[in-house]
This record gives structure tokens, sequence and C-alpha cells, in this order.
């Protein structure tokens, strides 16, 4: 079902990698407003444990201090995450501390919240997820959208049906500074992920850049530059 209110803010694209070439190249298109990573994308990479946090640091750097840049914990209890999650925070301001959703990484989440850093609540799959995670003072929720279409599932359906739940309600007293929680469409796809993302009214995608370059292009735009361009050969010759 489409959302009708104007939002606060306007959607907005996150680059879903840890890859710094892809963060600068997208970073140079000018619409991008943050980055989101995981471990598996640092893995990728060939990232190393001893160099995350710098690692971290080089992206915020690439995208400058307006873009929020998720960095995920992997420790399993809350002391262990809050403490990761405060280290974190201390790499850049922009940097936000990604936890999953389970009942340690809500704990940690409170007092994250509680201490003014900033939280993206990640591997969420269902409303009941995604109201706990908005309690416990999350800024971000991401619900994944492909990884539930992998397993039958309809990822669209769940995403809009998160986005409806907690736009129902005015969490702002449980963010870090009182912010609008945004939610993150993740588990991105297709470029039509992206489009029902919007529809919905998901206030972000994070999209891997094989996914924003497909959102960039459309054959029927190549097919009309080529013929502008043919026509302006004419032009030129006339
Ligand atoms: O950042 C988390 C999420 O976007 C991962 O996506 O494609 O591995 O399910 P995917």
């Amino acid at each position: 079902m489409p959302v009708n209110l104007k939002k606060e803010d306007n959607v907005k694209f996150f680059l879903d990698t840890a890859d710094l070439a892809e963060i600068e190249e997208a970073a140079s298109w000018g619409a991008l407003a943050g980055v989101t990573t995981n471990p598996t994308l640092y893995a990728r990479i060939g990232g190393k444990l001893d160099d995350f946090h710098n690692h971290i640091k080089r992206i915020c750097d690439i995208v400058g201090p307006d873009c929020p840049v998720s960095a995920e914990s992997v420790a399993m209890t809350r002391d262990e995450i809050v403490r990761d999650g405060r280290e974190l925070a201390k790499i850049a301001p922009n940097v936000v501390v990604k936890i999953p959703t389970m009942v340690e990484g809500l704990a940690a989440t409170r007092q994250l919240a509680d201490e003014g850093i900033p939280v993206n609540m990640t591997l969420c799959f269902t409303v009941p997820q995604a109201i706990l995670a908005a309690r416990a003072g999350a800024r971000y929720i991401s619900p994944f959208v492909g990884r539930f279409d992998d397993i039958s599932e309809d990822g669209l359906a769940q995403l809009d049906d998160v986005v409806r739940a907690i736009g129902n309600y005015d969490f702002t007293a449980d963010t870090v500074n009182g912010e609008q929680i945004e939610i993150i469409a993740a588990s991105i796809r297709s470029a039509n992920h992206v489009t029902q993302a919007a529809l919905m009214g998901a206030d972000i995608a994070t999209v891997p850049f094989g996914i924003l370059k497909k959102c960039v292009s459309h054959p029927l735009t190549d097919r009309g530059l080529e013929s502008f361009l043919k026509d302006w050969e004419k032009v030129q010759n006339a």
C-alpha cells in the first residue's frame, strides 16, 4: 500500500559494500547518502581484522561527515557489543554501529542509544523485531528483502509491513537525539526492489554497487541518447 505522508526527509540511496573503489565511484556521482558494511562484505574485499577500524575510517573519509557509515559488531553478548560499539563510534562521528536483532543486541542498542551512539539494527525480518528495535532506541532498522525471497517468502510484503507498522507511531523519543527512525531496505537484489521500497515509503535503500548501476541505466535511455547524438551530427553537418 503506497504511503502518502510527506516525510521529514527524502528517500536516500546507501551503498552496501566495503569496497573503497566502489564507494569512491558512487560518491563521485553526487547522490550517495551513506554506506552500510557487514562482515561478509568486509571478508569479500580481503579485509583483515587488525585493519577493520582503519578501513571504516577510510570509508568515512571518502563519503564525508554527512553520510552515515554502518560498521557491524560481531560480538555476541551485550557487554561486548557495547564495548565494540563505543570503539567503533570513536572512529568518526558519522559511524553507525550495526547490531543484529537479538536479545543481547537489543540490550546493547538501548545502552548505546542512551550514550548518544546511533545504531542500525540489522538482520531484521519481522514487524515484532522492528518494533523491539525501535523501542530499544535504534536509529535505523534494516529489514532484509532478498533473504526473505531466498526462502520463498515475500520480502517486499514483509518490508511493507515494517514500514507501515513503524510509520504508525512516533518513536523519536527513543532514538539518539530524538531523531526520526529510518527504515533501510536491505538485502536489495534488483532495481525493482528499490522502486517498491520507495513506493512503500522506506526511507533508504542500501544497494550493492551493481544494482546502483542498474538503477542509473535503462535500455530506452541508451537508445534515446544514441538517436539524439545521431541527429545532432546531422545538425552539425547541415
Ligand atoms: O547489509 C546487509 C544486506 O544488505 C545483505 O544483503 O544480499 O547479502 O542478503 P544480502
